[in-house]
């Protein structure tokens, strides 16, 4: 026989005792990462905070915050071991499905324009480009502009 085993993926939310780990990845994926604070505020605030675990490692996670009948997508990060595999894809499904259980009908989200990989992303799972915010993220020499996204759910 020649099975190859293989962890289960679950999606689970995130917990506080997560937040020390996703900040790792964090550092590792963003040139500006959130701060464990930031990741600890969301938990606190109720927001839709959410882990994809792979046999105990996390290898992607969201924050997503829903409220009068909106998302918006705070945060999507996948460890860079676990890149290019569809898992991006995959949380926004999930998140999407999330957003959806909540009664939401659209999801927001913005994305620094320099950012290929994740406006490929978004475009491939259906965002449609909404327009710009000028100056919206800090960059590494002064400020950058925001692309603003939406998604029908
Ligand atoms: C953006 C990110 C979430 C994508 O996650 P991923 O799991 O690698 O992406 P997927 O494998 O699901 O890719 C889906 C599609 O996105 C696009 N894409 C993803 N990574 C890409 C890359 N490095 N270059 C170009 N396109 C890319 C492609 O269209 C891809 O489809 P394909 O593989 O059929 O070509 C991941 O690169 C990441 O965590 N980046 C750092 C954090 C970040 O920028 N988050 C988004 C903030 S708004």
């Amino acid at each position: 026989m020649n099975a190859v085993l293989q962890p289960a993926s679950l999606y689970r939310p995130m917990s506080p005792e997560d937040v020390e780990e996703v900040v790792q990845i964090e550092r590792e994926i963003y040139p500006h990462p959130w701060t464990p604070g930031n990741f600890a505020d969301s938990l606190r605030a109720g927001y839709c905070c959410w882990i994809n675990d792979f046999g105990g490692e996390t290898a992607s996670y969201g924050v997503m915050l829903v409220a009068a009948g909106e998302a918006q997508l705070l945060n999507l990060g996948v460890a860079t071991a676990w890149q290019r595999r569809g898992l991006g894809r995959e949380m926004l499904l999930h998140l999407a499905e999330v957003a959806r259980d909540h009664s939401a009908g659209i999801m927001l989200l913005e994305v620094r324009i320099s950012n290929a990989p994740a406006r490929g992303l978004y475009v491939k799972s259906g965002f449609r480009e909404l327009g710009i915010r000028k100056n919206y993220y800090p960059a590494a020499q002064g400020r950058e502009d925001a692309v603003v996204m939406e998604l029908a759910l």
